[in-house]
């Protein structure tokens, strides 16, 4: 068995290592094959932050931060793979270093690497300007620490430009790459064409986007993929195209950006975007990840549905592309099953543009304010016409097996008068609407209980009660 080779910049070196499984992480060969073992195995699920690290072209461009134990080692070839160990020079501590240093927010300094990368990556955004307590708290949204406190981290991230600049690393000349791309054990494909014929021939190779819900099926369940097609190089899939009415988000847009895509025409899902994960896994997973993978409890379907996102599902049949859309309501066919043929790949989440007078409210309720999957979550948009409610829409989860359209609850308020008495009837019906199981997030009957009252809320959210933000009470 050849795999392919893997080449990563790394310490301002690059290395061509050989023989890397395609279920072999980011932070195994780190670890094991380039001796970084200042990038620390925590929690190996995402959760910990300890693992991460900048990864970013050979130049330093587009730098993000990913969490490395569920990054496939293989879908960083060709990039350069910043660690703590990086950023100091001849002994010299970078300023985020040094400042976390000065401010005492280290103790065991098991997370201490994770969030020093984490805090790089603001500060290299940042470019020399001083930092928001609020913009150090995202920055380090994926990072625990289980002993120092939080409040000398924040300090420090907030002090971190008064420390003198360091110089930039010289760039490595460009290279040739010379890996197939299309080599099956790991494929990167950079157009869709190239994409859909991969798909047509190896129909059971394993689909891999940024690897935040995959990544753990090899860390937490052991599975081994014998051939990975990773979609994040598809130029087409990386694409936001907006239209007159709608927008058409590439599968392979990271969280991040497909969330300010949507914020851009609706403000409000920014704060949303916010409750998703942390900021590692926003810019590692795909709103096409989140979608194909069809958990109840995903977060943007609430929202897409309400919106009245449709999918497109691509494939390559007898020589010729053929595509078919779907509401993506219809998308969801069983407990994480969805209509997607073995053949077909989804390419595009369309979503419209606001109408006149759209009113939009999604709530999720979780355990924790940040990092952390969904117990409920709803989202309705609707317009009202002199009072009347003229169209309604609304999307759940963590209610159900798949993320659900409630439409018996929408044909309560469909033409009716926009009163606390329809509300009152669409509370009662959205109650009975849905069968939600009890599981170590929530209740049934507290599942329901919640969307029973998430209605009332948007009720008087658009009176224009004051709302209690759990953020307000910090
Ligand atoms: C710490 C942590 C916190 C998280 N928090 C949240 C949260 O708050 N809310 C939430 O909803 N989710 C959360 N998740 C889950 C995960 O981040 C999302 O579901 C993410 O969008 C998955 O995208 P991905 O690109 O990483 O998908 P991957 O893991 O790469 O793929 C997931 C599945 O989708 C398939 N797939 C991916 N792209 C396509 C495509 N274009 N066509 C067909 N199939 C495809 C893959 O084959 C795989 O089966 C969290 C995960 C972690 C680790
Ligand atoms: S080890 Fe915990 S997020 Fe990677
Ligand atoms: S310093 Fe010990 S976990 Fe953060």
């Amino acid at each position: 068995m050849t795999f392919p080779k893997l080449d990563l910049i790394h310490r301002h070196r690059r290395h061509s290592l050989v023989n890397v499984p395609p279920a072999r992480t980011l932070l195994d060969v780190l670890r094991e094959e380039l001796r970084a073992t200042d990038t620390k195995e925590g929690c190996a699920s995402g959760d910990c932050g300890a693992c991460t690290v900048v990864l970013s072209k050979a130049d330093g461009t587009h730098a993000h931060t990913v969490n490395s134990c569920i990054r496939m080692a293989h879908s960083a070839h060709g990039l350069k793979v910043t660690t703590a160990a990086d950023l100091s020079v001849n002994g010299q501590l970078h300023p985020v270093q040094q400042a976390l240093v000065d401010h005492h927010a280290s103790q065991c300094g098991f997370c201490t690497p994770g969030f020093v990368m984490s805090l790089y990556d603001l500060y290299q955004r940042a470019n020399g300007r001083p930092v928001t307590r609020d913009e150090a708290l995202e920055a380090i949204s994926g990072n625990l620490c289980r002993c120092t406190g939080y409040r000398p981290i924040i300090d420090a991230a907030c002090a971190m430009h008064t420390y003198p600049r360091p110089a930039s690393p010289p760039a490595l000349p460009a290279q040739n790459d010379d890996r197939d791309p299309l080599n099956p054990h790991y494929a990167l494909p950079t157009q869709l064409t190239q994409l859909l014929r991969l798909r047509a021939t190896h129909p059971d190779a394993q689909l891999m986007a940024g690897g935040t819900d995959a990544g753990l099926w090899v860390t937490q369940q052991h599975r081994r993929f014998q051939q990975v097609i990773d979609l994040t190089r598809v130029n087409e899939l990386l694409r936001i195209e907006t239209y007159p009415n709608h927008l058409a988000i590439g599968a392979a847009v990271n969280l991040h950006d497909a969330f300010a895509a949507l914020a851009q025409e609706r403000p409000s899902v920014a704060h949303f975007a916010e409750r998703f994960a942390g900021r590692p896994v926003r810019q590692s997973g795909t709103l096409g990840g989140n979608v194909a993978n069809g958990s109840p409890i995903g977060d943007s379907m609430p929202l897409l549905i309400a919106l009245g996102a449709q999918v497109v599902l691509m494939a390559e049949r007898k020589g010729r592309v053929v595509s078919r859309h779907l509401p993506l309501e219809h998308f969801y066919i069983g407990y994480r099953q969805t209509a997607l043929q073995a053949d077909e790949v989804l390419c595009w989440i369309v979503v419209p543009k606001p109408l006149a007078g759209e009113q939009l409210v999604h709530y999720k309720v979780s355990k924790r304010w940040e990092d952390d999957i969904s117990a409920v979550c709803l989202a309705m948009q609707y317009h009202l016409n002199n009072g009347v409610v003229q169209s309604v829409r609304i999307g759940a989860g963590g209610v159900a097996a798949t993320p659900v359209r409630a439409r018996q609850t929408e044909a309560v308020l469909a033409g009716q008068v926009w009163n606390a008495t329809v509300i009152g009837k669409a509370q009662d019906t959205i109650d009975q609407e849905f069968s939600p199981i009890s599981d170590m997030r929530a209740s049934a009957s507290y599942r329901r209980l919640v969307l029973r009252q998430l209605l009332q809320r948007a009720w008087l959210q658009q009176q224009g009660h004051p709302m209690t933000q759990l953020e307000d009470l910090a």
